[in-house]
This record gives C-alpha cells, structure tokens and sequence, in this order.
C-alpha cells in the first residue's frame, strides 16, 4: 500500500503525499510514528459547484490545481507562463530530510523544495525557483506555506514601533488571510517574531501551536491564509519589488529559509525548538557571554578620552568585560546629521587615534567593542560629496530623508568594496574585539542603477557581514537596527547578538524581551541596566528592578555609572556578580514564561536542561487588583526532585518587610518540584515595578 513518506526527529514529524504528481503534506505536528495509512483515504470529497476533483493544500500551492488562496509562485515572462503547473519530477533523502523537484514543461519552471527537520523538532524549508525557458522570467513571489489542522483557532503574531518592540497581537483565523507585510527594506520594528497558529486560548504552557519564522532581514510577508474549504495555511516569503528578480534563463532565485516549529505545549515548547537548533549551531558563542558597557546612554556624542576613561575605570571596577564606544567617534560625527560614511577616526576628537582609550580598556581586563553603520551615508559627509552616485535612489530622485541619513548602494559593487575597505582597515589598525553594527532607518525605495534593488542590498549586507567576518573571524559583531528592528535568523546567521531595543526602561523590557526571547535564546539579546531615570520614557525603577530585567539576557549597562551612588554602585556590581554565578545557565537552560492567572505579575524562568537548578524572576508590572499577590507556581522543574529556593537579589526598598513580607523568604525552603509546579508559593506584596530573582537548586 502507498504510505505517506514520513520525515521525523524531535518529537516532530512530516506526512508527505507523494503519491501523486502533487506533493502534499497530510500531517504537520507530533510524530505518528510509521503509519500504515494509503493517503487516498484521506482525500476530501469535492464540494458543489467546485472543481471535479478533490482539492488540497499542495506544498507548493498552485492556480493550477484549484488552490483559490496565496499560489506559492507567481510571475510571469512578459505577461506569459503566468500560471505553472508544477508537477513532481523526484524526491531524495532520508527519514529526516529530503529534497522535492519538480518542473513545468510549458511555462519552463522548475523548482525545488528542500525539508529538513533538526533534532530540535524545528523544520527547515528551503525553496528555489528556476527559468528553464528562453527569455527572462520575473518572479512576483516565491513563498512556502505549510497546513495547520481546522482546530487552530488563533493567529498570534508581534508587531511594534521604536521603543516598544515585539508587542503580541491575537485574533481568531477566520475565512480570508492575515498577512503581515513588511517593507521597510530591513526586518523593522513590527516584525512578527514568528506567525503563529494554535489551538484557542494557547498560551506559553498550554495548547498546540504551529508557528513560522523568515529568516531573512529585508521586506517579507508573514501570513495565515484560510480558504472556503476551511483548509489553513501558514506562511512566509520574500516581498519582492517590481522586476527585482527576473531570472535570466537558468537562473535560480532561492527564497530565504522559513523555519517552522509545532509543540504541542505553547509557546515555550516552540522556543525550545528555536533556541536549540541555534545553540547547536557552530558559529553559536560558545564563550560566556561579557558584561558590557555601552557608552551610548552614558555620554552620547559627547567623546572625551579623560571622561571615557573615567567611565571604563568605573565600569571594570563593576565587574564589565567588554567596554562598547557607540556612536561619535568617525570624522564630522559631533551629531546625528553628518558624518556618516566618513569611517576614519575624527582626529579632532582623537588626536592620538582610538589607541589610548583601547590600551586604558584593555589594560583593565576589558574587551573593546566599536559602533559602526555601514550600510548607511549622511549626504553631509565626504563620502557623499565625492561619490553622489553611491547613493540608493530609485532614479535620479533623491529618497525621504531619515535620521538625516541615506541608504550606501550597496549593489554597487565599487561602494560595497569601499566601505568592505574602510571597515577592513579600522578593525586591522586598531585592537577592536567586536562590532555593534547599526542601520537607522526604513529603506523604502531602495534602487540600484535605476532598478528596485531590495532584495540585492539585503543580500549585499549579508556579503559585507560575511566577508568580514571571514577576514577578522574573532569579532563579535551585534546586529542593531534602531533598537530590535533587525531581529531575524537571517542577520543572525552572521552576527552573535541583537540589540533588542532603545529602551533600556526595565517595565518596557519586560516585555520586549520576554516576546523577543520567544525566538532568540536569551544569551543573544542585548538588556543593559540603564539611567535610574529612563532616557526614553522618563521612568525611575530601582536598580534592583533594572538588574533583575537585565538579568535574562546579554547582560549589560548604559549609563553614566560614574554618577551613580554608591549604593547603587555596590548593588549593581553584586547584580553582576549574581550574572556571572549564572549565566551558563541562562545560555543553555530551557527558558519557561508561566501564564500567570494575575496579569500584574510576570514570571520568567530558565531551568537547567537537567533540571539540577534553576533562576526564577518574579516581576510585578503594574498594581493587582488582589489584595495579596496570586501565589507563584513555578513550571519546568523535575517534579521527582527537590529545590531549595533562595532569594537571589534583594528586591529594593519596602519589600519583604513586616507583614507585606512571607515566611519561606527567610527559611529558605527545600520543597518538591511538583510542590513548586502545583501549589507554588505567596509572594510578598510587591510595589509595581519591583522584582524578586529566585534560585531554585535541586
Ligand atoms: C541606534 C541604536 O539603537 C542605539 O543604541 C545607538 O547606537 C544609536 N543608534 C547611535 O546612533
């Protein structure tokens, strides 16, 4: 009997139908194991007034055999080949991967679907498109899309501005299709973390989840597709601007990776899927993560050799490992309206070069870390007054201006080579250990030669990035975009950080981080303890607060530490301490988000892979509407074995003290992970915007 060619690992498995000359998936989720099932029983009848055979989601769905939702491929050679019919030509692999082709005689399209599913459960879906014709071919869209079941009730996906990153928005899949469309020629702000579809009500613990990522950096759609049959797709692609890709005969476009995860146990369990596969990856950083000093919030464009000296003094005294000089140092950089473009360092500011701040920082102990925006140009700038031509336009207009900045033409390969160049020679001539590599602002009409130029400038910065790294493999180099508006597998397939946000407001983070860790594991977002008064929302949280919010990250600091009390000095180097003691466990724990029944408190957790320990934080958003706080249950832990739970940092003022406090704080109890998991433990009455760190350790 035909059975359905079956791909598995992690828990994970892929039904294929390959039967036909249509390739289809019949099941997308939890391993079934080898079924001995002939796929014909599963086809659907055929509706009234509707095509004559039945119609399924194809893997690559088509006009062609009846699919009314998004076709996978659309374009055209001239306004002919318009509609392929894709057929299966042959399939090669093995139970956990293989690679679909197919071609098309009359529109002379071939295509290849490549499936691969990691042991982490996380599927990895690579399509290509070839013109096997005459003349060129302009492909409109090359997407994949994969079916979740009719019981996925909810879309949930992340949106967001500056400052308030990866926000969840929900809403019920009906009939019709959200997409979330991206055109901000980088991944932007508003991003979706991942399109997400589940059961009703799914949460971080509860609920099957289906839910898919574009790793890619440049324009994209995102989207959840249901039709008249009530079959649902879930999908992403690159949003491709007019004639952008048009495929000279035996040129292939590949679209770029869609990583798709299912758990059956919420949104954590599509983490893990996530976190592990990037962890597993060589490239992953295998060192503990540096404490850093970001000079950003700490003296803006303000550069003085004594102060940052002073500053890096203060800093190593604290415990940080990496010192970071953001932006300012470059030539004509005294603000944020020239100098872009102009990579050499401003000898005004440094007469002697970047040299004597790298030989104080590193004579301390520290790493040195350097801002850069490669891809960007003020048109007040050297490199825009000799070279006006090295300017992204879409003609001979010049685009909206933003941040007083423009976009380098990077498809230009005499502008990519020069600023290869110049990046090239800051980092032989000078002791720099890692990059914080920035890019300001939205890209809408990015043009090359007269031409949309999207796609080619995103796949430019990828070869800038990869050259250079190739050249200087030791530095790290951070992907930061305006905060977290370039978050995505695709930039981290060559970077060993994100910045994940321009607020360093710890209530902000909370919740920027927490959406943003859905996806990247939390030893590669950026958290910096900033000011005690927030630059960007005027907010003054204790250290203890800030500390805490930061700990469940790359931890760092941004803010003028040589003006803070001692006091705070003293908590945040103990803060540090605390990091240090636990950041092997953060880099390689199971990150758990409780679904708390109180939306006033916030609880997030890493447990060790083992469960021999655990860091637990306990953050009170806002003011309860309960008299006293919900008690705490604490999940991911070992139910057969038992945690002393300690207080890891003091919460601050006014907490835990009298009658507002409990009892097991003191006793430092050892309970049982299913005590812990079922009952969980009060909480002391908490000011909004406090926070108790909890070690649990078996
Ligand atoms: C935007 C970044 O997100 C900030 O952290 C900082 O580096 C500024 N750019 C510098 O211009």
């Amino acid at each position: 009997m035909p059975a359905p060619h079956r791909l598995a690992n992690g828990g994970v498995a892929l039904y294929l139908d390959t039967t036909g000359d249509d390739p289809v998936v019949v099941h997308w989720g939890a391993d079934l194991g080898d079924v001995d099932l002939d796929p014909a029983l599963l086809l659907p009848p055929v509706a009234h007034s509707m095509f004559d055979d039945p119609v399924r989601p194809s893997l690559l769905p088509q006009l062609s055999r009846g699919w009314r939702g998004r076709p996978a491929i659309r374009g055209s050679r001239g306004g002919r080949d318009f509609s392929p019919r894709l057929a299966l030509t042959g399939i090669e692999g093995d139970g956990t991967g293989c690679t679909l082709r197919l071609a098309d005689g009359e529109t002379r399209l071939e295509a290849e679907v490549g499936l691969a599913l990691t042991p982490s459960g996380l599927l990895l879906v690579d399509l290509a498109v070839t013109n096997a014709g005459e003349g060129d071919y302009v492909l409109d869209r090359a997407e994949v899309a994969l079916p979740v079941p009719a019981h996925a009730a909810e879309s949930l996906d992340t949106t967001g501005r500056w400052i308030r990153e990866k926000a969840p928005q929900r809403r019920p899949i009906q009939q019709g299709t959200w997409v979330r469309s991206g055109r901000h020629g980088r991944t932007g702000h508003d991003a979706p973390a991942v399109m997400a579809a589940g059961t009703a009500g799914f949460g971080w613990r509860t609920g099957e989840v289906w839910a898919v990522h574009l790793g890619w950096s440049g324009d994209f759609e995102a989207f959840v597709d249901r039709i008249g049959s009530g079959d649902t797709l879930l999908g992403a692609g690159e949003l491709l601007q007019p004639g952008e890709v048009a495929l000279a005969p035996g040129e292939t476009y590949r679209a770029p990776t869609v990583y798709a995860a299912w758990s059956p146990a919420g949104l954590d369990g599509v983490s893990a899927r996530f976190h592990d596969w990037l962890r597993a990856r060589p490239t992953h950083p295998s060192a503990p993560r540096p404490v850093v000093l970001n000079t950003w919030e700490a003296v803006y464009f303000a550069h003085d050799l004594g102060t940052l000296q002073e500053l890096a003094d203060t800093a190593a005294s604290l415990g940080v490992e990496r010192f970071v000089l953001d932006d300012g140092w470059f030539t004509g950089r005294r603000h944020d309206r020239a100098g872009l473009g102009d990579w050499q360092v401003d000898e005004t500011v440094w007469p002697d070069g970047l040299t004597p701040l790298i030989e104080h920082v590193k004579d301390r102990g520290m790493q040195f870390g350097l801002w850069v925006e490669p891809e960007m140009i003020n048109e007040d700038s050297d490199l825009a007054r000799s070279h006006p031509d090295w300017i992204s336009t879409p003609g001979t207009r010049m685009p909206q201006e933003w941040r007083h900045q423009q976009v380098v033409d990077l498809a230009n390969p005499a502008a990519w080579q020069h600023i290869l160049e110049a990046l090239d020679a800051i980092l032989t001539e000078n002791a720099i250990d890692y990059l914080k590599w920035d890019q300001n602002r939205d890209q809408l009409e990015l043009g090359s030669g007269g031409r949309a130029s999207t796609h080619e400038q995103t796949l430019a910065a990828y070869r800038l990035l990869d050259e250079l790294k190739r050249r200087h493999p030791s530095v790290e180099i951070e992907s930061c975009s305006s905060g977290g508006a370039r978050v995505d597998l695709g930039i981290l397939a060559r970077t060993d950080r994100i910045w994940t946000s321009d607020t360093n407001d710890a209530l902000e983070r909370q919740q920027i981080q927490r959406w943003t860790e859905l996806l990247v594991p939390p030893e590669l977002v950026g958290a910096h303890v900033g000011p005690t008064r927030s630059h960007s929302t005027g907010r003054v949280h204790d250290i203890g607060f800030r500390a805490t919010t930061a700990m469940f990250g790359h931890f760092g600091i941004e803010w003028d530490v040589r003006q803070a009390s001692d006091d705070e000095r003293t908590r945040l180097a103990e803060a540090i301490r605390v990091h240090k003691a636990h950041r092997e466990l953060i880099a390689t724990g199971r990150m758990v988000r409780m679904d708390s029944p109180d939306p006033a408190l916030q609880v997030t957790g890493v447990v060790a892979q083992d469960g021999s320990s655990a860091l637990f934080s306990v953050a009170a958003l806002a003011t309860s509407l309960n008299e006293v706080p919900v008690p705490v249950r604490f999940g991911g832990l070992d139910p057969d074995r038992a945690y002393r739970v300690e207080l890891a940092l003091p919460p601050g003022p006014h907490a835990l003290s009298g009658r507002a406090g409990v009892a097991w704080i003191d006793a430092r109890p050892v309970l049982p992970g299913r005590v812990l998991a079922e009952i969980g433990l009060p909480m002391p009455i908490l000011n909004p915007e406090q926070a108790l760190l909890l070690t649990l350790t078996a």
